[in-house]
This record gives C-alpha cells, structure tokens and sequence, in this order.
C-alpha cells in the first residue's frame, strides 16, 4: 500500500546556517515508519544529502528542466539532482507556474524527466481563490491532472500534492471536507486514467499552511496521505512536530 510522506519546500530560504535545522531534524528521525523529505534550495541540496544520510530524512529538488543538459542557463537536469543526492523533485508548484508562467505542458515534461531520471516527481495541482470562488475547483484539478502528470506515472514515481494557491502562505486552510472532496476526485482521476492498483499506490498530499497545530486533524482526512510543508518546514522543532503526527495518523 501507498506510503506516507511529510515533504518540507525550503522555497528560496536559507543558507549554509540553515543546514543546522536539517541536522536536527535527522537526529530527531534515525529511523521512522514513514517517508521523510526536505527540499532545500539547490545551492545547499549537496551538503543536505551528506547530513542526511543514514537517517529517515532523505531530500529533494524544487525543480527541474525537462531536458536532460544542453545550452539552458541557470536550469538545473534531473539528472544533476540526482548526482546531487535527491531522490525526489518538486514539479509545477503554483509559484512556478505563476512565476515562471509554467503550463501543464511544461510541468509534465520536468515530472517526466524526474521518473526517467529515477526519482519522484511531486506534482502539484491547486485552484486560486477565484477558481475557488466561482465553483471551478474541480474542473482546475481535472485539468492539472490530465495535463501535468506523464503517462508512465506508477506508484513508486508519482506523488500529487494538492495545494490550493490561496491557502499557500496565509494561514488560511480549506475545511477538512473541501480537502477530503479534492483528494477523493484526484484519487477517481488517477483510477480512471491509470486503473485502481496505481491509483490506490499513489501518496496524495495536502499543502498550504499546514502547521503543529493543524497538521493531526489533516491527516485524519480519507485520502491525506501527507503534506507538502513551506513555512514550518524551516524549522526543525515545528516539522518534526508535523512529521510525528503523520507517523501517528
Ligand atoms: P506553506 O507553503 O506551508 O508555507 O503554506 C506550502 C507550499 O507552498 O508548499
């Protein structure tokens, strides 16, 4: 059955100092039932690894190029993580696709060159708050989803984070049965593309503001599988508070 993932997105936070909150997270989790991941800025995600190793915590791009390598300045392979030490990458997060003006196209070739790179691609999907305000929310997943994951996706390659735009940030969360509704549809999309045995394989996450304090009621929610963690996922103390409660969930 489909394993659960606490992933922490550094976004572009940190610097060689920060490499202390993710020794402290991997004393906190020698060993842990559940997969552990942080995704720090490039620049720092070589020495993550070393400091990781041997431990629960294992780490992860933010993004990739879909191409292999080539003339593509300031773009980073999946190949480069993985020599890197990720076992996992990030794909199509909203502040991509906002800042980056990325499309669906674009996000399914970057998560396509992660599985053939050998490592997961974590694709995001997420409606704003006008999508969400005018009832478009689930016709936005179902486009994301049609449009952003491979063909190839199994199980062991794909993970789909849903993260509403608005609640990305604000402290603002959905009710536990707007999360439940999204993640019972992209589970019927994932079975109906893909069949049930990949579908019910595939770790859904929610993300946008999970925190301590709100992450044990998430978990609870049929079809949470885990979270994609930002903010409280820079400090030690607050993510090891979100990763014992999936461990407890
Ligand atoms: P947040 O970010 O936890 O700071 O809201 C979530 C994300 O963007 O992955």
């Amino acid at each position: 059955m489909r394993r659960k993932l606490a992933a922490g997105n550094w976004k572009m936070n940190g610097t060689s100092a920060a490499l202390s909150e993710l020794e402290a997270l991997a004393r906190n989790f020698p060993s842990s039932d559940i997969d552990i991941l942080i995704c720090p800025p490039a620049t720092l995600l070589h020495r993550a690894a070393g400091i990781v190793r041997e431990t629960s915590v294992s780490v992860g791009g933010q993004d990739c190029h879909a191409a292999a390598s080539g003339a593509h300045t300031g773009d980073i392979s999946a190949d480069m993580l993985v020599d890197a030490g990720a076992s996992a990458v990030i794909v199509g997060h909203s502040e991509r696709r906002e800042d980056h003006g990325e499309q669906n196209e674009t996000v399914r070739a970057k998560a396509s060159a992660a599985m053939g790179a050998g490592i997961k691609a974590i694709v995001c999907v997420g409606e704003s708050l006008e999508q969400r305000e005018t009832s478009k929310t689930l016709d936005v997943i179902a486009d994301q989803i049609e449009g952003s994951i491979p063909d190839q996706s199994t199980g062991d390659n794909l993970v789909v984070a849903y993260e509403p735009i608005w609640a990305i940030g604000t402290g603002k969360v959905p009710s536990l049965s707007d999360i439940q509704e999204v993640h019972d549809f992209i589970r019927t999309l994932l079975d109906q593309r893909f069949g049930k045995e990949t579908a019910e394989s595939v770790p859904l996450l929610y993300g946008g503001s999970v925190k301590p304090d709100n992450a044990s009621d998430i978990f609870g929610v049929p079809n949470v599988d885990g979270a994609l963690v930002g903010g409280a996922s820079l400090k030690a103390s607050d993510f090891s508070d979100i990763v014992k409660a999936l461990e407890a969930a």
